[in-house]
């Protein structure tokens, strides 16, 4: 295994940080690392907002359902999907932007998410962790009003980054043939892949939470998946100006 596969795969999601700042260069290796990820034909869709107001800090942790880590990690960065810097290039060659389309609002969607992995992989090189933030989508009308975000621009989520203060096990993921289908698609393996990857997560939150913890990845998803889940959001994004026709 070379250095890259090992920090791939050891990586765990830091949710407690120690005070110490990051260097400025060490934001720049973050930002530039993430621009470095592939792009759609190269539109760049997307901006990153890098938050160490301690008072802005308070109110997204607040926005994203209380999760105190944003407020304790030294910088908070908000990966958007971003429309709004093409409209202006598209302005400036005196052409009409067609976004309205579901298209656009993948190809920015992705752009934001590659960028995003690009920079807490950066991040975890330097021995920095680091964890993603979906709570922002709680209500991503107030996150984009403190951002002051444009039309055409979305939260897509954030992201924690400072020193780990906690040393987490690794979370296990399913076994590989549950994922990787060879040539074509098999879902006639998926009842026994979930049966074995229960028992590989009911012993793993029993170790994590020394026995209080007994529940199982099946018994998650049904639950998770019993009731809609953050249903505001094709009404916000079309207040923002994507479209989906
Ligand atoms: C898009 C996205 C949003 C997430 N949102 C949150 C969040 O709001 N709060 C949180 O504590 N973890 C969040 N996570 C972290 C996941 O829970 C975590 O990555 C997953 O359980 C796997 O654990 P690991 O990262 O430690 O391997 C998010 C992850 C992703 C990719």
């Amino acid at each position: 295994m070379n250095e890259v596969i090992r920090l791939l795969q050891n990586h765990r999601s830091i949710r407690k940080f120690t005070e110490q700042k990051l260097s400025e260069e060490q934001i720049e290796a973050i930002i530039k690392s993430a621009q470095m990820a592939s792009t759609s034909s190269n539109v760049q869709a997307y901006s990153i907002i890098g938050v160490t107001d301690p008072q802005m800090k308070k109110e997204l942790a607040h926005l994203a359902g209380d999760q105190k880590y944003v407020e304790e990690c030294p910088i908070f960065f908000v990966f958007c999907a971003d429309l709004h810097r093409i409209q202006t290039a598209c302005r400036m060659r005196e052409q009409e932007m067609m976004y309205q389309l579901m298209e656009p609002f993948i190809v920015s969607t992705v752009d934001a998410a590659l960028a995003a992995q690009n920079a807490i992989v950066a991040a975890e090189s330097m021995g920095l962790g680091g964890v993603y933030i979906g709570g922002i989508r709680n209500h991503p009308g107030a996150v984009s009003e403190l951002l002051q975000l444009p039309p055409l621009v979305y939260p897509v989520f954030g992201m924690c980054i400072g020193y780990p203060a906690q040393d987490p096990l690794v979370r296990p993921r399913m076994r590989m043939e549950a994922i990787y289908h060879e040539n074509t698609y098999d879902p006639g393996k998926y009842e026994k892949e979930i049966e074995h990857y229960d028992e590989v997560m009911k012993e793993y939150y029993i170790k994590r939470s020394n026995g209080k913890m007994q529940t199982t990845w099946s018994e998650q998803m049904a639950e998770r998946f019993s009731k809609p889940v953050r249903a505001h959001m094709r009404k916000f994004l079309e207040e923002r100006g994507f479209r989906f026709d």
